[in-house]
Protein backbone atom coordinates (compact mmCIF):
# COMPACT_ATOMS: atom_id res chain seq x y z
CA UNK A 1 0.00 0.00 0.00
CA UNK A 2 2.32 2.69 0.93
CA UNK A 3 4.96 1.58 -1.80
CA UNK A 4 1.77 2.41 -4.34
CA UNK A 5 1.32 5.44 -2.33
CA UNK A 6 4.85 6.83 -2.90
CA UNK A 7 4.34 5.86 -6.43
CA UNK A 8 1.64 7.65 -6.84
CA UNK A 9 3.65 10.87 -5.26
CA UNK A 10 6.57 10.67 -7.68
CA UNK A 11 3.45 10.51 -10.16
CA UNK A 12 2.10 13.84 -9.15
CA UNK A 13 5.64 15.51 -9.60
CA UNK A 14 6.15 14.53 -12.78
CA UNK A 15 3.59 17.52 -13.73
CA UNK A 16 6.56 20.18 -12.34
CA UNK A 17 9.02 18.85 -15.71
CA UNK A 18 9.77 20.91 -18.28
CA UNK A 19 11.87 20.05 -20.81
CA UNK A 20 15.67 21.43 -20.81
CA UNK A 21 15.18 21.55 -17.13
CA UNK A 22 18.29 21.50 -14.63
CA UNK A 23 17.04 18.49 -11.81
CA UNK A 24 18.17 17.32 -8.35
CA UNK A 25 17.63 13.30 -8.04
CA UNK A 26 16.45 12.87 -4.54
CA UNK A 27 17.23 9.97 -2.74
CA UNK A 28 15.48 7.16 -0.40
CA UNK A 29 12.55 4.53 -1.85
CA UNK A 30 10.01 7.79 -2.63
CA UNK A 31 12.72 9.35 -5.01
CA UNK A 32 13.76 5.92 -6.67
CA UNK A 33 9.74 5.95 -8.15
CA UNK A 34 10.29 9.27 -9.50
CA UNK A 35 13.97 8.55 -10.98
CA UNK A 36 12.46 5.47 -12.58
CA UNK A 37 9.74 7.44 -13.83
CA UNK A 38 12.13 10.09 -15.23
CA UNK A 39 14.18 7.20 -16.99
CA UNK A 40 10.94 6.27 -18.97
CA UNK A 41 10.52 10.22 -20.10
CA UNK A 42 14.10 9.98 -20.78
CA UNK A 43 13.65 6.94 -22.81
CA UNK A 44 11.04 8.49 -24.68
CA UNK A 45 13.21 11.51 -25.93
CA UNK A 46 12.56 13.89 -22.67
CA UNK A 47 15.31 16.45 -22.61
CA UNK A 48 16.91 17.29 -18.66
CA UNK A 49 20.48 17.13 -16.99
CA UNK A 50 20.40 15.81 -13.82
CA UNK A 51 22.23 16.00 -10.05
CA UNK A 52 22.04 13.14 -8.19
CA UNK A 53 21.67 13.71 -4.18
CA UNK A 54 23.88 10.11 -3.62
CA UNK A 55 25.91 7.38 -5.09
CA UNK A 56 23.01 4.88 -4.99
CA UNK A 57 20.77 7.65 -7.08
CA UNK A 58 23.68 8.03 -9.36
CA UNK A 59 23.84 4.73 -9.94
CA UNK A 60 20.29 3.78 -10.89
CA UNK A 61 19.53 6.82 -12.78
CA UNK A 62 23.40 5.65 -14.97
CA UNK A 63 21.79 2.72 -15.14
CA UNK A 64 18.05 4.31 -17.23
CA UNK A 65 20.20 6.27 -19.40
CA UNK A 66 19.16 9.68 -17.60
CA UNK A 67 22.24 12.35 -17.97
CA UNK A 68 24.13 13.42 -15.33
CA UNK A 69 26.11 16.51 -14.05
CA UNK A 70 27.45 17.96 -10.42
CA UNK A 71 27.08 21.06 -9.21
CA UNK A 72 30.46 22.18 -9.93
CA UNK A 73 29.50 22.31 -13.34
CA UNK A 74 25.63 23.34 -13.30
CA UNK A 75 26.12 25.14 -9.53
CA UNK A 76 21.97 26.20 -9.97
CA UNK A 77 19.27 23.90 -10.47
CA UNK A 78 15.74 24.26 -11.13
CA UNK A 79 13.99 21.46 -9.10
CA UNK A 80 14.77 18.81 -7.14
CA UNK A 81 12.64 16.07 -6.11
CA UNK A 82 13.43 14.12 -3.23
CA UNK A 83 11.43 12.03 -0.29
CA UNK A 84 11.61 12.94 3.56
CA UNK A 85 11.04 10.95 6.66
CA UNK A 86 8.41 13.30 8.38
CA UNK A 87 7.00 16.86 7.08
CA UNK A 88 4.56 19.36 8.40
CA UNK A 89 1.70 21.27 7.06
CA UNK A 90 4.66 24.55 6.79
CA UNK A 91 7.01 22.03 4.75
CA UNK A 92 9.45 22.03 7.04
CA UNK A 93 10.93 18.18 6.79
CA UNK A 94 12.98 15.61 8.24
CA UNK A 95 15.17 13.97 6.26
CA UNK A 96 18.30 12.01 5.98
CA UNK A 97 16.79 8.11 6.86
CA UNK A 98 18.88 7.33 3.97
CA UNK A 99 21.75 8.65 5.13
CA UNK A 100 22.02 11.33 2.00
CA UNK A 101 20.94 14.62 3.81
CA UNK A 102 24.55 16.64 3.53
CA UNK A 103 24.39 15.88 -0.33
CA UNK A 104 20.54 16.60 -0.22
CA UNK A 105 20.82 19.69 1.48
CA UNK A 106 23.12 21.04 -0.36
CA UNK A 107 21.46 20.18 -4.07
CA UNK A 108 18.00 21.40 -2.72
CA UNK A 109 19.96 24.30 -1.44
CA UNK A 110 20.98 25.03 -5.11
CA UNK A 111 17.57 24.74 -6.38
CA UNK A 112 15.01 27.28 -7.66
CA UNK A 113 12.71 24.96 -6.38
CA UNK A 114 12.43 22.11 -4.11
CA UNK A 115 9.47 19.53 -4.29
CA UNK A 116 8.74 16.57 -1.91
CA UNK A 117 6.86 13.72 -2.55
CA UNK A 118 5.64 11.45 0.00
CA UNK A 119 3.09 8.95 0.97
CA UNK A 120 0.50 10.55 3.91
CA UNK A 121 2.04 8.51 6.62
CA UNK A 122 4.71 11.37 6.52
CA UNK A 123 2.97 14.07 7.29
CA UNK A 124 2.76 15.06 10.80
CA UNK A 125 1.84 18.30 13.14
CA UNK A 126 5.34 18.71 15.06
CA UNK A 127 8.05 17.28 13.63
CA UNK A 128 10.42 14.99 15.80
CA UNK A 129 8.15 11.68 16.15
CA UNK A 130 11.09 10.36 13.34
CA UNK A 131 14.65 10.17 15.18
CA UNK A 132 16.87 13.37 13.43
CA UNK A 133 19.72 12.31 12.04
CA UNK A 134 22.80 14.03 12.32
CA UNK A 135 26.22 13.91 10.61
CA UNK A 136 28.91 14.26 12.24
CA UNK A 137 33.42 13.99 11.76
CA UNK A 138 34.61 10.63 12.47
CA UNK A 139 37.16 12.72 14.21
CA UNK A 140 36.31 13.29 18.13
CA UNK A 141 33.09 11.48 17.88
CA UNK A 142 33.37 10.81 21.57
CA UNK A 143 33.42 14.76 22.21
CA UNK A 144 31.12 15.45 19.66
CA UNK A 145 28.65 13.29 21.05
CA UNK A 146 28.56 14.50 24.58
CA UNK A 147 28.02 18.35 23.04
CA UNK A 148 25.32 16.59 21.28
CA UNK A 149 23.47 15.17 24.38
CA UNK A 150 23.71 18.90 25.83
CA UNK A 151 21.63 20.43 23.43
CA UNK A 152 19.66 17.43 23.07
CA UNK A 153 18.72 17.63 26.73
CA UNK A 154 18.14 21.66 26.26
CA UNK A 155 15.73 21.22 23.81
CA UNK A 156 14.08 18.41 25.57
CA UNK A 157 14.76 15.44 23.59
CA UNK A 158 12.41 12.45 25.12
CA UNK A 159 15.34 9.97 24.13
CA UNK A 160 18.86 9.66 23.37
CA UNK A 161 21.30 9.37 20.46
CA UNK A 162 22.08 6.54 18.54
CA UNK A 163 25.24 5.75 16.52
CA UNK A 164 23.47 4.29 13.36
CA UNK A 165 24.74 1.27 12.24
CA UNK A 166 25.18 -1.04 9.06
CA UNK A 167 23.10 -3.91 8.18
CA UNK A 168 26.19 -6.12 8.63
CA UNK A 169 26.91 -4.18 12.77
CA UNK A 170 29.40 -1.46 11.53
CA UNK A 171 29.10 2.16 12.10
CA UNK A 172 27.12 3.39 8.90
CA UNK A 173 29.23 5.54 6.52
CA UNK A 174 28.01 8.09 4.43
CA UNK A 175 28.97 9.11 1.11
CA UNK A 176 31.08 11.88 2.11
CA UNK A 177 32.68 9.37 4.73
CA UNK A 178 31.45 10.48 8.02
CA UNK A 179 28.85 9.13 10.48
CA UNK A 180 25.52 9.49 11.45
CA UNK A 181 24.01 9.78 14.82
CA UNK A 182 20.45 9.42 15.43
CA UNK A 183 18.84 11.64 18.23
CA UNK A 184 14.82 10.62 19.05
CA UNK A 185 13.22 13.82 19.98
CA UNK A 186 9.98 12.70 20.25
CA UNK A 187 8.59 16.38 19.49
CA UNK A 188 10.68 19.44 18.08
CA UNK A 189 8.95 22.60 19.14
CA UNK A 190 11.61 25.27 18.25
CA UNK A 191 13.20 23.88 14.88
CA UNK A 192 15.32 27.09 14.36
CA UNK A 193 16.94 27.02 17.33
CA UNK A 194 17.90 23.43 17.19
CA UNK A 195 19.03 23.99 14.33
CA UNK A 196 21.39 26.86 14.70
CA UNK A 197 22.79 24.83 18.65
CA UNK A 198 23.51 21.97 16.28
CA UNK A 199 25.15 23.63 13.67
CA UNK A 200 27.28 25.72 16.78
CA UNK A 201 28.89 22.37 17.30
CA UNK A 202 32.41 21.65 15.70
CA UNK A 203 32.42 18.12 15.25
CA UNK A 204 28.53 18.31 13.46
CA UNK A 205 28.29 18.14 9.58
CA UNK A 206 25.35 18.83 8.88
CA UNK A 207 21.95 17.30 10.27
CA UNK A 208 18.40 16.46 8.75
CA UNK A 209 16.41 19.50 9.79
CA UNK A 210 15.76 21.08 6.07
CA UNK A 211 13.41 24.43 7.10
CA UNK A 212 12.10 26.61 4.75
CA UNK A 213 13.59 24.83 1.94
CA UNK A 214 10.45 23.15 0.15
CA UNK A 215 8.33 24.50 -1.82
CA UNK A 216 5.54 21.77 -2.50
CA UNK A 217 5.04 18.40 -1.43
CA UNK A 218 2.75 16.02 -3.11
CA UNK A 219 1.43 13.46 -0.24
CA UNK A 220 -0.46 10.81 -1.47
CA UNK A 221 -3.10 9.31 0.86
CA UNK A 222 -5.73 6.57 -0.01
CA UNK A 223 -8.29 9.10 -0.43
CA UNK A 224 -6.31 11.32 -2.97
CA UNK A 225 -2.61 13.53 -3.72
CA UNK A 226 -2.83 16.64 -0.99
CA UNK A 227 -0.44 19.30 -2.64
CA UNK A 228 0.86 21.45 -0.21
CA UNK A 229 2.47 24.34 -1.25
CA UNK A 230 4.49 26.98 0.76
C1 LIG B 1 17.41 9.88 2.41
C2 LIG B 1 16.18 10.66 2.69
C3 LIG B 1 14.90 10.13 2.13
O1 LIG B 1 14.33 11.08 1.32
C4 LIG B 1 13.99 9.83 3.27
O2 LIG B 1 14.66 8.93 4.13
C5 LIG B 1 12.69 9.20 2.79
O3 LIG B 1 12.95 7.92 2.27
P1 LIG B 1 11.81 6.98 1.77
O4 LIG B 1 11.23 7.61 0.56
O5 LIG B 1 12.51 5.68 1.48
O6 LIG B 1 10.80 6.83 2.88
O7 LIG B 1 16.17 11.68 3.31
O8 LIG B 1 18.50 10.45 3.06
Amino acid sequence: MSEELKRVAAESALSELQPGMRLGLGTGSTARHFVDLLGQKVAEGFDCICVPTSEATARQAEGLGIPLSDLETLVQLDVTVDGADELDTDLNLIKGGGGALLREKIVAAASDRMIVIADGGKLVDTLGRYPLPIEVNRFGLGATRRALEAVLASHGAQGGLELRQSGEGDPFVTDGGHLILDAFFGRISQPEALSRDLLDIAGVVQHGLFLHLCDRAYVATPDGVRTLTK
